[in-house]
């Protein structure tokens, strides 16, 4: 299926994982598009089999557990668009020892759910990304192969 990978980054993380994620669901066969979430539009995203959306959790005006502030944008924007039940998948990294874990993954998910999305997957929560590489590439691989429309 196509598939696009819509992400942000701030040191780098979440464009190292999301680039992984794309070689994986290439070698499954499915056709990949990977954009940062500031080089897409609401409705550019509808026109994939399957939407991907990938944020780190971040402080945002002093408030801990917010998605990066290209997200924050895209939500703005897209106000009073409806993914009128288009599948939609989200994961996100961050770190366990912040007080909102990943809380960027339950806003983003909370967004599409209120803006008719269908997510089609548990949200995968990622814990340290770049301290324990392997260990987390093989979560997000089990993740893609569970990815199905
Ligand atoms: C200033 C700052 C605030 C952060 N806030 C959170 C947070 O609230 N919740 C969380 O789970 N992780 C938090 N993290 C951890 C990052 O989400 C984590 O390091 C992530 O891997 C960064 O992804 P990136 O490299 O794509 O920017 C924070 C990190 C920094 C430096």
């Amino acid at each position: 299926m196509k598939i696009g990978i819509f992400y942000a980054t701030y040191s780098g993380g979440t464009q190292m994982a999301s680039e992984f994620l794309a070689e994986k669901l290439k070698s499954l066969g499915h056709e990949v598009t990977l954009k940062q979430i500031s080089e897409i539009s609401f409705d550019e995203t509808l026109t994939y089999d399957l939407r991907v959306f990938t944020s780190p959790s971040w402080d945002n005006e002093s408030e801990e557990g917010q998605p990066h502030i290209d997200f924050i944008s895209f939500i703005q924007k897209s106000a009073g668009k409806n993914f009128s039940g288009k599948p939609c998948a989200v994961f996100g990294l961050g770190d366990s020892t912040y007080a909102h874990f990943c809380g960027a993954v339950d806003i983003v998910t909370d967004y599409i759910k209120k803006n008719g999305g269908k997510i089609i997957i548990n949200p995968l929560k990622i814990d340290g990304y770049l301290f324990n590489t392997e260990a987390n590439n093989k979560l997000l691989s089990d993740w893609a192969s569970k990815l199905k429309v």
